[in-house]
């Protein structure tokens, strides 16, 4: 074929596609006699796919990649695009939101130019917030070992005590649903997400750690699994209707938490649900108690772990919750794991 009926077969321009050839992603014959470019069926597949790639907003780089190298599958380049795509579109969220309100603003009576930096000054702190975790207890190199240490460690301080109950609670109170779409977030090696595949339950299963999702995939290939974060989930808004999450949470500081409880309510469907299984204590009060009982009994060990950590405080996700129109209900399975369930009223 020549340039001109490749174009008007890919609807592009004969500019682009000499473009292409240009950046190196394709490299047609070309007529000895006169120059002019013949195009083989392999050309205008590869075309194809170049153009498909670069609607999605895939940059040319990526894409020479793709085509060069298959050390990674398409599939994971196309989610890699995903996750940007998303990205880019969570900030725009945050910017428009917070144009409204500089929006609203301004027709009160009472405006005044300053009544815009505290949202300005806001909407920089949540994306400062969204980018700066990171993971300090190294996950990808915890998860080829990870389901062999729930069983074994932590003889003077196990936080695991009480972990099957919990998840066997969390799967319990869920209400389940054929064909109901499930988000584990803070999936790891998958031992929650994938109790709702036997509902026949659609699970996508979230985390930071590309190796704990490796695992997970291995275990349970039947769960979607997608890299993210909890301040940034990778799915767009109210597609998910049970959000479940164990052992993840605490990752976060409190201010941090609260965000994710946003972003979660951002994905999820009208009646949603959104089940917590973690660490956390009661209130202030009650983790003041439990780490002086540990500090008494000389349990070091404890106290360093506890620290070192972001154990939730529960009074504050439940008020969160309730202010944000949730019925909640809360069960605590030992000093420092408990359940937060949360169903939306709307
Ligand atoms: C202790 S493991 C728990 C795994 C699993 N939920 C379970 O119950 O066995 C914590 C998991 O949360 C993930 N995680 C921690 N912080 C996260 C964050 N901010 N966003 C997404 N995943 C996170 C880690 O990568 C890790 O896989």
């Amino acid at each position: 074929m020549q340039i001109k009926e490749v174009a008007k077969e890919l609807n592009i321009s004969a500019r682009t596609i000499r473009f292409y050839e240009k950046q190196g992603l394709i490299q047609p014959a070309k007529k000895p006699e006169n120059d002019y470019r013949v195009f083989s069926e392999e050309d205008v597949l590869q075309l194809t796919t170049i153009t498909a790639l670069r609607e999605v907003g895939m940059p040319i780089k990526q894409i020479k990649v793709i085509l060069e190298k298959p050390e990674m599958t398409l599939q994971e380049h196309l989610e890699i695009q995903r996750t940007a795509l998303l990205e880019k579109w969570v900030e725009m969220k945050d910017m428009l939101e917070t144009l409204d309100e500089m929006i609203t603003r301004t027709s009160s009576t009472e405006f005044s130019y300053q009544a815009l930096y505290p949202l300005a000054a806001h909407l920089k702190k949540i994306k400062e917030i969204r980018y700066q975790w990171t993971d300090r207890w190294n996950f990808d190199g915890q998860a080829h070992k990870y389901d062999q240490r729930i069983k074994t460690e932590g003889h003077v301080f196990n936080v695991h005590e009480g972990y099957e109950a919990a998840l066997a609670m969390v799967e319990n109170i869920v209400q389940k649903g054929r064909e109901a779409t499930c988000l584990d977030i803070g999936i790891g090696t998958g031992n929650l997400g994938s109790r709702f595949l036997s509902y026949d339950m659609k699970v996508i299963g979230v985390d930071q750690s590309e190796k704990m999702l490796e695992k997970c995939k291995e275990k349970h290939p039947e769960i979607e699994c997608r890299k993210g974060h909890f301040l940034m989930l990778p799915i767009i808004d109210n597609q998910i209707d049970v959000i479940v999450t164990s052992y993840a949470l605490h990752h976060l500081p409190d201010e941090e938490k609260l965000l994710a409880l946003e972003e979660m309510t951002r994905v999820l469907k009208p009646f949603g649900q959104i089940c917590i299984a973690d660490l956390m204590f009661v209130d202030e009060v009650h983790r003041h108690k439990v780490l002086e009982g540990y500090r008494e009994r000389g349990n070091t060990v404890a106290v360093e772990s506890i620290e070192d950590e972001y154990y939730a405080n529960q009074a504050l996700l439940v008020s969160w919750f309730e202010h944000h129109g949730f019925l909640v209900e809360t069960y605590q399975f030992n000093d420092i794991l408990s359940m937060i369930y949360a169903k939306c009223k709307k």
